[in-house]
């Protein structure tokens, strides 16, 4: 065969696919954006290292995640038919992330951040799924979880219809995307009862988290000047969502998700920023000791 032969039929080749799969391509595109980036679903569901999870890596079920209400294992959510979702349809996958809700009707337990994919739009949440479905099959069976209180019965009426805020409105748009990120779920203290004040306590930080990355404290990232980011530059908050270096130079610890922030765009880490900067402060100050 010639160059020439050769060269026709691989451009009839790729005309002949774009035309059947512009659609899914993107959606495809979109899916591995948002859980690679920041939705770091491998963060909970992606076996690691105490240096923390990596973006790719086969999102085939994680390490134990213990609290003092629960020790919580994270799926296996790649399409194996024996241990993960493999016999799930995209609408399926949908319905577990905003309704919580799986198709043997069970109700998903913390902490998988369904509260906060409740906002995700019917398009993100669709490209979430076909991305997922589209991931290589691994066989891989994670503990049981146990809780030692009651757990969500539901998550509220079925979510319908979602558009996402529009990208010009950088504070809405941040919110939207920190709720992908579900970053208010650790930022957020948790009281006595396990329970997140949301109202009162948004981003105060000071939850102590461990696991595999040992014991760590979350930080305060409301604007208040003295316990919060209030001082930090729009700079120095983007440099260390996305590199993980603190303006005094320390380096985050996971499982701050550094490794998937950095893949993110810099219009989204400016919308993340922009949100940042619009949150009520809050004066806490935290011992991340
Ligand atoms: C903070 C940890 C955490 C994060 C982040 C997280 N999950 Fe989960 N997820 C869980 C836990 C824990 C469960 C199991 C809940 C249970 O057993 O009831 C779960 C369950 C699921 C299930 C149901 C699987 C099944 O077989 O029942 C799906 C689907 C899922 N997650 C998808 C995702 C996707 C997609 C993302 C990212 C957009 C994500 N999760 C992010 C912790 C997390
Ligand atoms: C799985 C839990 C977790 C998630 C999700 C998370 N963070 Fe963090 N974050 C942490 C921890 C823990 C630290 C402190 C790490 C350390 O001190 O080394 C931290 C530190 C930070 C810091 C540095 C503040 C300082 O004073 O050092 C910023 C800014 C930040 N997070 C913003 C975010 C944003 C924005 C999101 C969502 C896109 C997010 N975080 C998601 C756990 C998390």
């Amino acid at each position: 065969m010639t160059y020439n032969q050769l060269r026709t039929i691989l451009l009839c080749f790729a005309f002949a696919t774009n035309v059947h799969s512009t659609f899914a391509d993107s959606a495809l595109e979109r899916g591995a954006y948002l859980v690679e980036g920041i939705g770091n679903c491998g963060n909970c569901h992606a076996p690691q290292e105490p240096s923390g999870a990596e973006p790719l890596t086969p999102l085939s079920g994680g390490p134990p995640l213990p609290t003092p209400f629960f020790t919580a294992y994270a799926p296996n959510i790649t399409p194996d038919k024996e241990t993960g979702i493999g016999g799930w349809t995209a609408e399926q996958v949908v319905t577990a992330l905003r309704d919580g809700r799986t198709p043997d009707n069970r109700v998903l337990r913390p902490p998988m951040p369904v509260p906060f994919y409740r906002e995700m739009s019917d398009d993100d949440a669709h490209a979430i799924a076909v991305y997922l479905l589209s991931r290589p099959p691994v066989a891989n069976k994670v503990p049981a979880s146990q809780y030692k209180g009651p757990v969500p019965a539901s998550y509220g009426p079925p979510v319908n219809h979602v558009v996402a805020p529009p990208r010009t409105d950088k504070v809405a748009y941040g919110g939207y995307l920190g709720n992908l990120g579900h970053c208010m779920l650790c930022h957020t203290p948790v009281g006595p009862d396990g329970q997140r004040d949301y109202a009162k306590r948004l981003g105060a930080g000071g939850f102590v988290m461990q696991g595999v990355f040992g014991r760590v404290v979350t930080a305060n990232i409301t604007p208040d000047p003295e316990t919060g980011l209030g001082q930090w530059t729009d700079e120095q908050i983007a440099h260390a969502l996305t590199t993980g270096e603190r303006p005094d130079g320390r380096r985050l610890a996971s499982p701050m998700p550094v490794a998937y922030l950095s893949r993110i765009s810099s219009d989204d880490v400016e919308a993340l920023v922009s949100w940042l900067r619009s949150l009520k402060p809050i004066r806490h100050q935290v011992d991340r000791q």
